[in-house]
């Protein structure tokens, strides 16, 4: 075991987790991903040719279970916890409200909201004796009533909303929420492909653009943002809502 900073990454095996993942074992960190599918956590795995500073986990952050298992592995394989980066999530469903299967909707919120709450209250014990850091990544959609989006407009206004109580309540964490600008990734292409049939004509046009212009940011730059706060993040923010080109974010880690 070494003493460099440990971090745990849900959402982990493509886009933006991944890609805050590699910054983070670039930069000397110690790191445990997590995932569903069991190919993608094993493709980045594969990616880094074994490395013993990556613990590659499978788990579904909608299970109570899951999530305290990550955190126990996390903290079994490394000693301890200093950041835990909530990032996974999931759009659908995609559809109007009315017309919502409650089920879609419930399993949403229980990835998007109820998932970082219990990754955090597993966390806590942990990373009160680190002094460590939470981020949880928001979004627009937060603060935004986008038609079709209605289960993941809520959840991430929730887990907004949830950083501001893990500000309140636990002064010896800092907890951050990150507004990661929109990320050229698989949740931008099934906005393009689902979106229409539920977005209005103007926001179907504006996300199409988006891409056809070139303007999709790379995963790669919230994901050095991502990895700052989680290493970085002074307590003054705790409680804050970012957006991913905030000045007060910096994005250069290195933890060797
Ligand atoms: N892309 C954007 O423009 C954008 C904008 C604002 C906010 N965000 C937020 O950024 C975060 C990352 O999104 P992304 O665009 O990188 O999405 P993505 O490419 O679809 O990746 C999502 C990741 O989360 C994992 N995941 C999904 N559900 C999970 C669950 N229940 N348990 C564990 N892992 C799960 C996925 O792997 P498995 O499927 O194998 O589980 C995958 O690794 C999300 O919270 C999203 O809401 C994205």
């Amino acid at each position: 075991m070494t003493d460099r900073p440990v971090v745990l990454v849900t959402g982990a095996s493509r886009g933006i987790g991944a890609a805050a993942a590699r910054r983070l074992l670039a930069r000397g960190c110690q790191v445990a991903i997590v995932a569903r599918t069991r190919e993608g956590i094993a493709a980045f795995a594969a990616e880094t040719a074994g490395t013993e500073m990556l613990l590659p986990l499978t788990g579904d952050v909608a299970r109570e279970p899951d999530c305290r298992q990550v955190v126990a592995d996390t903290v079994g394989r490394f000693g301890r916890l200093d950041a835990l980066i909530n990032n996974a999530g999931i759009l659908g469903p995609v559809a109007r409200l009315a017309d919502a299967d409650p089920s879609a909707w419930q399993y949403n919120l229980a990835v998007n909201l109820l998932g970082p709450f219990y990754l955090a209250r597993a966390a806590i014990p942990h990373l009160r004796s680190t002094r460590g850091r939470i981020v949880n990544v928001s979004s627009g959609a937060a603060v935004k009533a986008i038609e079709g989006w209605s289960a993941y407009c809520v959840a991430k206004a929730g887990v907004t909303h949830l950083t501001r109580l893990l500000a309140a309540e636990e002064p010896d964490i800092t907890t951050v929420a990150l507004r990661p600008g929109v990320v050229d990734t698989a949740m931008q292409t099934m906005i393009r492909a689902e979106g229409p049939r539920v977005m209005t004509p103007e926001r179907t046009a504006y996300f199409a653009q988006l891409k056809e212009a070139g303007k999709l940011l790379d995963p790669a730059i919230p994901a050095a943002k991502l990895a700052w706060l989680a290493l970085y993040a002074p307590s003054a923010l705790s409680g804050q809502f970012l957006d991913y080109d905030d000045p007060r974010i910096g994005d250069e880690v290195d933890a060797s």
